[in-house]
């Protein structure tokens, strides 16, 4: 079978296969006790940075699930880390920055740094090694971060709440904000096109925190810059946000994305009513929902597989990523659920 073919390949180029494809945020990490034995003594960075434990990594819940799709193990600050920027991934607690990019000086010295000139031989190995494994059965889902979200760490320095220095910076001085961004979006890009020429078949940019924005502040400081983090790529796009429900429709980047992660708290057929039918839907089980006893969670993904046929074509994924206390038998579990729910409606030769 040509990669092509593959349900996830399939769905995003606007078709619906047999099966709905299904894959999930941070399927790999620390919700799998064989990643946690894998990572003992060594840091998350340096982890995604050395390409045989980044590419077993990405394998290990391939193998456990039988997902449609792997997601490439890194971070969205590895290409940061690779421009020489001082970062670590603190545990518990995420993306720490040695010394926040605040003023018009911070801005200036950080764009100094040429995105072309990334040393991405570490990333492109580490792909190479899965794609290998996965066949051309499986395809690999590279990724990046969204200028947004990554500039939500890099402004403040470290996590925060509301992004308030983000959002600020946008205002008090938009000429530093659109440099900023602009970089980050090039960053981003050269990051996806490591993992998109050693052979990932897709690419995701997640824009997890774009929610935090009003609609007019995404469309003025921020959609442009998404929009550019992957113009013209060779690959199908996804693109999600958290929280996105108030600007939906701008989440399509004006038909760059050829699909649009939902989260949990907007159902996919009013997703759809408001994208239209032009583009492929992702999500949006809800992530409380995991911990739930089975008929419960079974009932509320059958709901999402139903609500997800108003759109051209479905991929179910979680509304956000896994959290790291999930037990893992319920993915393998719902993964075996979408696989059996596509058999049956194909056995019965229902209309989809
Ligand atoms: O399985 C996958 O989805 C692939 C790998 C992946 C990771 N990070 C691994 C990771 C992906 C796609 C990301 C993207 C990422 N990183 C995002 C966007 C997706 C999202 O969840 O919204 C964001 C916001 C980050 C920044 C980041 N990195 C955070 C907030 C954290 C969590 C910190 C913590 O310990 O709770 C990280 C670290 C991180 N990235 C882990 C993993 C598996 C956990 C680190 C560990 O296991 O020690």
């Amino acid at each position: 079978m040509p990669l092509n073919d593959a349900p996830l390949l399939r769905a995003l180029a606007g078709d619906r296969p047999d099966t709905t494809p299904v894959w999930f945020m941070r399927q790999a990490g620390r919700s799998l006790p064989e990643y946690r034995d894998l990572r003992v003594g060594t840091r998350m960075l340096d982890a995604c940075l050395t390409p045989d434990l980044a590419a077993e990594i990405t394998l290990q819940p391939v193998r456990r699930h039988k997902v449609d799709a792997g997601i490439f193990f890194s971070d969205i600050v590895v290409p940061l880390r690779l421009a020489g920027v001082e970062v670590e991934i603190e545990p518990g607690r995420g993306p720490v920055f040695a010394s926040p990019v605040r003023t018009a000086a911070d801005v200036d010295r950080i764009t100094a740094i040429d995105p072309a000139s990334l040393d991405t031989t570490q990333i492109a190995e580490a792909v190479r090694l899965v794609v290998a494994e996965l066949g051309d059965t499986i395809p690999l889902i590279g990724f990046a971060g969204a200028p947004f979200t990554l500039a939500a760490y890099l402004v403040e320095g470290g996590p925060s709440k509301e992004h308030l220095r983000a959002r600020a910076m946008m205002h008090t001085d938009p000429d530093s904000w659109n440099r900023l961004a602009g970089w980050l979006a090039r960053i981003s890009r050269t990051f996806l096109d490591a993992q998109r020429a050693a052979g990932a078949s897709a690419v995701q940019l997640f824009d997890s925190w774009a929610g935090s924005l009003s609609p007019a502040d995404y469309r003025a400081f921020v959609a442009p810059h998404s929009a550019a983090a992957v113009d013209g790529i060779d690959a199908p796009v996804i693109h999600f946000g958290v929280g996105t429900g108030p600007f939906l429709a701008d989440m399509r980047l004006d038909g760059r994305a050829d699909a649009v992660g939902v989260d949990w708290r907007l159902p996919l057929d009013e997703a759809v009513a408001v994208l239209g039918d032009d583009v492929t839907v992702q999500g949006n089980i809800d992530p409380a929902l995991l911990t739930a006893p089975w008929p419960v969670l079974e009932a509320h993904v059958r709901d999402v597989l139903r609500r997800g046929t108003a759109a051209r074509a479905h991929i179910l994924n979680l509304g956000h990523g896994v959290p790291p206390e999930t037990d893992p038998s319920v993915l393998t579990r719902i993964v075996e659920l979408v696989h059996e729910v596509g058999a049956e409606s194909v056995a019965s030769g229902a209309a989809r």
